[in-house]
């Protein structure tokens, strides 16, 4: 019955949280492989947890990319900007992803559905290091950058190393040297092996990782059971104020060692 139900996820979400040290889990009932409705749920969760978590005036939202992220930000609330100045601006420059799932993207559907307002970063992908430096100087970036250097939450989701090497199209060394390493997880561009170790890095302007400390609140967003190794990975190196927002089914995975 839906007590037992609820019970389980309460017992899951206290076992989650002295696995992976984190501050806070979040467990939705399911799974998101299967049901998309599961993903709908996580959004809610997202924009309660926002609900609770901002306080009345301005703050800055990163935000990365990616399909769990561009299904979430349609669960944000009309209301969640009544009261409050919601900036939204994504976490990193241009990933070479399909437009629908680039942070720029998902920066504006969150905005628009909360009723905040959004900051976009244009910086093309694929550009070498040479050109890059005098772009930072552009007013036009610099100013998303100082934005996102003084973000109050970032919000992010969590890959797994092989898809997010196919998706990018990494070449067959890169991917190979993946393989060497055994990167298990992807985050903000950062491959991970199953011990939580930097084993390849995307080069990006934007947050990274370490950058993640300084933050007051930081949500990470990922579920489906194929994802467990992923999670478990990235939350070896996860600030400790991470609240994680997940299904049932990458839980069990997770506590089962998979
Ligand atoms: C990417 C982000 O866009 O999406 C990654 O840059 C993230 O950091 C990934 O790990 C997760 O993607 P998805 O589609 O599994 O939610």
């Amino acid at each position: 019955g839906l007590m037992d139900q609820l019970h389980d996820t309460s017992a899951l979400r206290k076992q989650l949280v002295a696995v992976l040290g984190i501050a806070q889990v979040i467990i939705v009932p399911g799974n998101s492989e299967r049901h998309q409705g599961v993903l709908s749920l996580m959004g809610q969760q997202l924009d309660e947890l926002l609900q609770l978590l901002l306080p009345g005036g301005r703050s800055i939202i990163a935000v990365m990319g990616g399909t769990t992220m561009a299904a979430v930000s349609k669960s944000l609330s009309p209301s969640l900007a009544n009261e409050r100045n919601l900036l939204f601006v994504p976490a990193r420059g241009g990933l070479g992803e399909t437009m629908a799932i680039q942070a720029n993207t998902i920066c504006a559907e969150m905005a628009e559905h909360s009723g905040g307002l959004y900051r976009n970063l244009y910086v093309p992908e694929d550009i070498s290091a040479k050109s890059v430096a005098p772009l930072l100087q552009e007013p036009v970036v610099k100013s998303v950058l100082d934005l996102i250097n003084h973000a109050d939450v970032v919000i992010h989701s969590i890959g797994r190393a092989r898809t997010m090497a196919n998706r990018r199209n990494m070449t067959s060394s890169e991917i190979d040297l993946l393989t060497r390493k055994k990167a298990v997880a992807e985050a903000f561009g950062d491959f991970l092996d199953a011990q939580g170790h930097v084993v390849y890095k995307v080069p990006k302007i934007g947050l990274q990782i370490s950058d993640l400390h300084d933050i007051s609140h930081v949500i990470a967003i990922a579920g489906g059971p194929s994802k467990a190794a992923a999670i478990a990975a990235y939350m070896k190196v996860a600030p400790h104020q991470t609240t994680l927002i997940t299904d049932e089914a990458a839980s069990e995975m997770i506590l089962r060692g998979k």
